[in-house]
Parts: structure tokens; C-alpha cells; sequence
């Protein structure tokens, strides 16, 4: 049981938090999910034209999550998919909430095609901290198990190795 280890992240559709679950079975570490306090089930066309404008605004939605103290943790990571090229909008809104300086950090996004913008403006945005690793999930359902369980071993190892 990794005590000092904490997950943090979001999800809408369930490929982020499929990568998250597999994350803390390896690690045994914390998981927090994050959700918009105001569930609205947008489909289609609307969900990327609202959620992605909200991303590009950098705005703060409100947010559920369980309360959490991360002062309690050396090593914190961030789980996120990618949305018009940055991270989601309740990730902005809990480390807003959350501030977090000198932890070890590390991030994971998931992806239709690239998440090097997205990682960036994180980084960025959490501002001074210790970065670790970070690694993207391209479409993570439809990667074979054998390709996936090695990023998520590469991912995790280093984590580990730094703690
Ligand atoms: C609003 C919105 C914007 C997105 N923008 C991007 C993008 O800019 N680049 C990208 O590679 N994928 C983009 N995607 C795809 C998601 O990052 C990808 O499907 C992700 O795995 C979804 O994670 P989830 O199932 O945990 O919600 C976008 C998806 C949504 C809904």
C-alpha cells in the first residue's frame, strides 16, 4: 500500500478512469475521482462544442469530489483526457481548490490523437512541482492488453522508483 500516493482525476466517458483503476490496482495507492457537480449528459455534437469551449475558457466548474487533504502526500497523480488540446475543466477547478507545490508529480492523459499540449498547460497551470513521468492513452479500449500493460508497467516503475 503505497500510503503516500494519491490519484487524482476525471473522466466523462470511462476511458480515463479504466486507466486510473488499472494505475491504483498496481500501485495500491489513493484514487479521487472528480465530477462537474451539475451532471448535464451532453451528447454529440453539443458535448464537444461545450465541454471543449469550457477547456479553451480555462473555466472552473464546480465540482464534487471526496474531501481530501493533500498535504498527506508526497506523490500525487493526475488523470485527465485530453479536451480541445488541454486538460478538463474539473481538473482546473480541484488544483484550483487543492493549490499544490513541491510534490512529486506525475500525469497520465487519455487521447483520440495527441496529449503533448495538454501535458504542457498542465504543468504550467499546477505550477512549481517535482515532475516525474507523464504518458498518454491513445483510445486505450481499443489498444491490445500487451501494448497497454507495458506503458502502464513504464509508467508505474517510475513512479515507484522515485518514491
Ligand atoms: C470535448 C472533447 C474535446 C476533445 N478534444 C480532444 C483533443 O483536442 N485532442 C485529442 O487527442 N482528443 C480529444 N478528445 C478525445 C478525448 O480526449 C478522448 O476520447 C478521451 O480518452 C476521453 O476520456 P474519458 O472517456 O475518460 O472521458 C476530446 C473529447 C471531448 C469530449
Amino acid at each position: 500500500m503505497e500510503e503516500n500516493v494519491i490519484l487524482v482525476y476525471f473522466s466523462l466517458d470511462g476511458a480515463t478512469e479504466y486507466i486510473a483503476q488499472k494505475i491504483s490496482d498496481k500501485l495500491k495507492c489513493d484514487l479521487l475521482k472528480v465530477t462537474y457537480k451539475s451532471a448535464r449528459p451532453l451528447k454529440g455534437f453539443l458535448k464537444y462544442f461545450i465541454y471543449g469551449f469550457q477547456a479553451s475558457t480555462k473555466r472552473k466548474p464546480q465540482i464534487n469530489y471526496r474531501p481530501v487533504n493533500l498535504s498527506n502526500y508526497d506523490t500525487i497523480i493526475i488523470g485527465s483526457p485530453v479536451w480541445a488540446s488541454s486538460f478538463t475543466p474539473p481538473i482546473r477547478s480541484f488544483f484550483y481548490l487543492n493549490p499544490v507545490k513541491d510534490k512529486n508529480i506525475s500525469l497520465f492523459f487519455t487521447c483520440g490523437l495527441s496529449a503533448e499540449s495538454a501535458v504542457k498547460k498542465l504543468k504550467i497551470f499546477l505550477g512549481y512541482n517535482n515532475y516525474i513521468t507523464e504518458e498518454s492513452f491513445k483510445a486505450p479500449f481499443d489498444n491490445n492488453d500487451e501494448y497497454l500493460q507495458q506503458k502502464l508497467d513504464n509508467f508505474t516503475k517510475t513512479i515507484t522508483s522515485k518514491l
